[in-house]
């Protein structure tokens, strides 16, 4: 009798307890190297660090500590030129990088997995990852926002229509409504932060689930790594995906903040607002239509916010119902990551770029603010400061505006004697307060829209970005 042949199983990294090859729709099914190739410069990071202090504890000698040093190192250069063949029958980016170690120095590579398993593997690759990934997402939103700043300060005075429900409400600065962007994007990078800074806990050792006999010792592969703790639970620790559910997250809402300023500018380009245009490079045409052009970035860029959520969602519902503690349902949180990851990167880098390329209409703007009775309010504020009880004025001026629409005119067509058949109260002095500007100046509660204020909101943003 002779031995059945055993082709790929015994080439498998866990092939040892299997007596038939794996059936290669299941590779295929399985495998993810496609897309977690990616994580190699940081599981080579990991596996560095985690052989590093298997020598120090004397779990693996220096020479075979240098030798799987030597061939990672080796094999990171060859993914990075394109020479390394990556074999789809060892699944993953880990068994990939840990076979060809192997073949490259021998036994001392069989060595690597000592003390370890893929389940804490990749939550390690995954964190080192994000925390690169989150520092470039940040680059690009500080990028971003100095967009915003120089638009701000570059029209500064510009006044238009602030609106709520899409209706005209108040007038207010155009810089006030750019820097209102600024802020958004602050938060954005402070959640970022924070959530950065629950994700750099280093969860090697915690191995398959269990923790391990072994005598390693997570602190040193923490500060190799840059981590100032380690996760606290194993079972917790190959189980959870908080960190990258917290990451979308911060991915979507930024998604999100950029998909409202692309609404703006598509409705701003129009011709039925003309506030701005976009420059031709960055704008398209039709191919019927010859006098077109049209806003397909800040489209697009509104479109993916639908990718970038539904990512989100994805991982929302991988994670839900998964018992502890490590699953392979949780391999899926691969692709929406990446997938996020590079939507909210080349949006960033791309709306910077637009709004480099922007020309605000400031007369159309200016223009926008004379009709649709915007000062009402700032007339039922001076009736207030006369001390009529504010539920009064507002009466007072909406029967004023009511008049106004019927006539057809705005509040500052109305003659002084007019306004006096409303309210005794008003004088000489309320063409200045329905002015737009004065309207505007008068808004000097911290964080309105006053130029002084907004001046003074510029000034701190410039600041905290280091432009001078
Ligand atoms: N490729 C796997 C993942 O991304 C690595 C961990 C596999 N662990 C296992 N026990 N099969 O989740």
């Amino acid at each position: 009798m002779t031995d059945t042949p055993r082709p790929t199983s015994s080439a498998k990294l866990w092939g040892g307890r299997f007596s038939e090859a794996t059936a290669a729709s299941v590779e295929k099914f399985t495998a993810s190297i496609h897309y977690d190739a990616r994580l190699y410069r940081h599981d080579i990071a990991g596996s560095m660090a985690h052989a590093r202090m298997l020598a120090r504890q004397g779990l693996i000698s220096d020479e075979e500590c240098a030798a799987i040093i030597g061939g990672l190192e080796e094999i990171g250069r060859e993914i990075a030129g394109n020479t390394f063949v990556f074999r789809p029958e060892l699944e993953d980016i880990h068994m990939n990088i840990e076979k060809a170690l192997t073949e490259k120095i021998g036994p001392a590579g069989e060595k690597l997995h000592t003390g370890r398993s893929r389940n804490d593997q990749v939550a390690l690759d995954l964190r080192l990852y994000l925390r690169d990934e989150g520092k470039a997402v940040d680059t690009l939103l500080a990028a971003a926002q100095k967009g915003f700043v120089r638009l701000a300060r570059r029209y500064l005075g510009t006044v238009m229509p602030g609106y709520t429900h899409l209706q005209r409400a108040q007038p207010v600065l155009l810089s006030h409504h750019l820097l209102a962007y600024f802020e958004m994007l602050d938060r954005d990078r402070g959640r970022m932060a924070d959530c950065l800074e629950r994700l750099c806990v280093m969860p090697l050792g915690a191995a398959a689930l269990a923790g391990t006999g072994l005598p390693i010792d997570r602190e040193f592969v923490a500060r190799e790594l840059g981590f100032s703790t380690i996760t606290a639970n194993s079972m917790d620790t190959v189980g959870d995906r908080d960190f990258a559910l917290e990451f979308l997250f911060c991915c979507t809402v930024i998604q999100l903040h950029l998909s409202r300023l692309a609404e703006e500018l598509v409705l701003w380009s129009s011709k039925e607002f003309e506030f701005v245009r976009i420059g031709d490079r960055y704008c398209t045409g039709s191919s019927i239509m010859p006098q077109k052009k049209n806003p397909d970035i800040p489209e697009l860029i509104r479109g993916k916010a639908g990718r970038v959520t539904g990512s989100l969602m994805s991982l929302l519902m991988t994670v839900k119902g998964l018992p502890l503690t490590y699953n392979r349902d949780l391999q899926e949180d691969k692709e929406p990551i990446f997938d996020a990851l590079d939507t909210v990167q080349a949006s960033l880098s791309i709306m910077a770029e637009l709004l480099d390329n922007l020309t605000f209409n400031t007369e159309k703007m200016q223009a926008a603010t004379l009709g649709g009775f915007m000062t009402a309010t700032d007339l039922a504020d001076y009736l207030v400061r006369k001390n009529m009880p504010f539920r009064q004025a507002h009466g007072v001026v909406g029967r004023i505006v009511a008049l106004c629409q019927q006539r057809g005119v705005e509040l500052v067509d109305l003659k002084l004697d007019e306004l006096r058949t409303f309210s005794k109260l008003i004088e000489a002095d309320i063409y200045q307060v329905l002015s737009i500007a004065g309207s505007v100046n008068s808004r000097v509660s911290a964080g309105g829209t006053a130029e002084v204020r907004v001046a003074e909101a510029l000034d701190r943003a410039e600041q905290q970005l280091g432009i001078s």
